[in-house]
């Protein structure tokens, strides 16, 4: 460790959510004269100490290009940037570092992936997502229709919010060339049995996608017991910076892939007869990257590193626990997803109540959720509604947050009853 590298949390048995909260400044505001209350941790996590002091430490003391390789801040701003990404792989048990893009985020990620397939579709191919997808994960697939021939087929869901298998295996066939799936949805926070579904699919030469952007804030992926060719995320959603993700590609893919975006970076040699690229990863980073952002994410996968994950991921459970059983104190309220295997985000409706009344009312009482359709409006269509109002829980949220988000919502539906 040289002196410029930071100090590494130390393990710790067991979860006490107090000492975490402390090291999130933002929590501790008032917001409206009243504590802060922040449930809306599927938009966007709030960042610790950790990552603020990395960012802040890497401007103060490395900054500089990376990969130029001419002075010490370059070296130093290089050996952190790579030192994220050395971080990022083992915290998806990548098997090496060239499998591990930085992108601007999760939504870049699946463009990158969808634009570096596009050759290998042909008229009627079939790309299969979800119902229950986030638009990132529809959308770049139907541009690539477009261009291709190729059709998005949805894969149908149950009123519950799971994946209707059924649906899934009727629409497997052989036209089926791309599976994106979305690990955990963001509205319903179903976790889908996305290692079952790879495996099939995989027999068949089906390339598979999967989105993670809402499942490692609460627990880690690993793409190798996975198998999926590739897997993306956002750093905002995993307590780290916004403005860069990952993309996590199976190497032999990510060199048959063409590059994404042309630049700097990206290159072997240019000339005017002929351009060469950069070998892996660097092939599909044009540009100068985010490095600043890069080290910030690293700590943060440090920071969480640092913690019990299964005592943390027991402590989320309980929260979601606490709101279902909350639930029956507030009349008209109905909970939209409801799937066995979930993470912490509870959607619901209150009837006679629009969402955004129901966000606004919270936001008065100092409590944060997200309200509208979240960037899923086939799924708002399944279920029939315009929007929904969402709570999303963190490992930093308490049970007495909960019970407050039950006892402010008790208060709206009184108001409008
Ligand atoms: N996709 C993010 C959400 O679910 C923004 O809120």
């Amino acid at each position: 460790m040289n002196d410029l590298a930071m100090a590494k949390p130390t393990h710790k048995a067991g979860f006490d959510v107090t000492a975490a909260r402390r090291d999130f400044p933002i929590l501790g505001q008032q917001i409206n004269d009243k504590p802060l209350v922040y449930l809306d941790n599927g938009a966007s996590a709030q960042k610790p100490i950790a990552v603020l002091d990395a960012m802040d430490r890497y401007y103060r003391q490395m900054h500089s290009n990376v990969h130029r390789g001419a002075h010490t801040l370059g070296d130093r701003a290089t050996s952190a940037f790579e030192g994220a990404r050395e971080t990022v792989r083992a915290f998806v048990n990548a098997g090496s570092t060239e499998e591990i893009i930085w992108t601007r985020g999760t939504t870049e990620a699946i463009n990158l992936v969808a634009n570096g397939l596009a050759g290998r579709l042909k008229p009627g191919d079939e790309i299969l997502v979800s119902q229950m997808e986030h638009h990132a994960n529809i959308v770049p697939w139907q541009m690539i229709a477009e261009r291709t021939g190729a059709k998005v087929v949805p894969v149908q869901i149950t009123p519950e919010g799971e994946l209707d298998l059924d649906s899934f295996n009727s629409l497997l066939g052989d036209k089926t060339k791309i599976l994106a799936l979305t690990h955990v949805s963001n509205v319903l926070g179903t976790i889908n049995p996305v290692a079952a579904l790879i495996e099939q699919v995989k027999a068949r030469g089906v390339f598979t996608l999967i989105d993670g952007a809402q499942a490692v804030p609460h627990f880690q992926p690993d793409v190798q017991a996975l198998g999926c060719d590739f897997y993306a995320f956002s750093s905002h959603k995993l307590f780290g910076p916004t403005g860069i993700g990952v993309l996590y590609g199976r190497k032999q893919l990510l060199e048959e892939m063409p590059p994404y975006q042309g630049g700097g970076e990206m290159i072997e040699r240019v000339s005017f007869e002929r351009t060469t690229w950069n070998v892996l990863p660097y092939k599909f980073e044009a540009g100068t990257p985010a490095v600043a952002e890069a080290v910030g994410l690293g700590a943060a996968i440090e920071y969480l590193n640092g913690f019990d994950r299964a005592a943390m991921e027991a402590a989320e459970n309980r929260l979601l626990e606490r709101a279902n059983e909350l639930v029956e104190t507030v009349p008209g309220m109905e909970i939209i997803g409801t799937a066995k295997q979930k993470v912490p985000v509870m959607s619901f409706k209150i009837e006679g109540l629009h969402p955004s009344d129901i966000g606004t009312l919270l936001d008065q009482q100092g409590i944060a959720i997200r309200t509208g359709h979240h960037c899923a409006m086939p799924l708002m269509d399944f279920y029939g509604v315009p929007g929904t109002a969402r709570a999303s829980f963190a490992f930093y949220n308490t049970v007495e947050e909960v019970e407050q988000l039950f006892t402010a919502l008790q208060k709206v539906q009184r108001l409008f009853a």
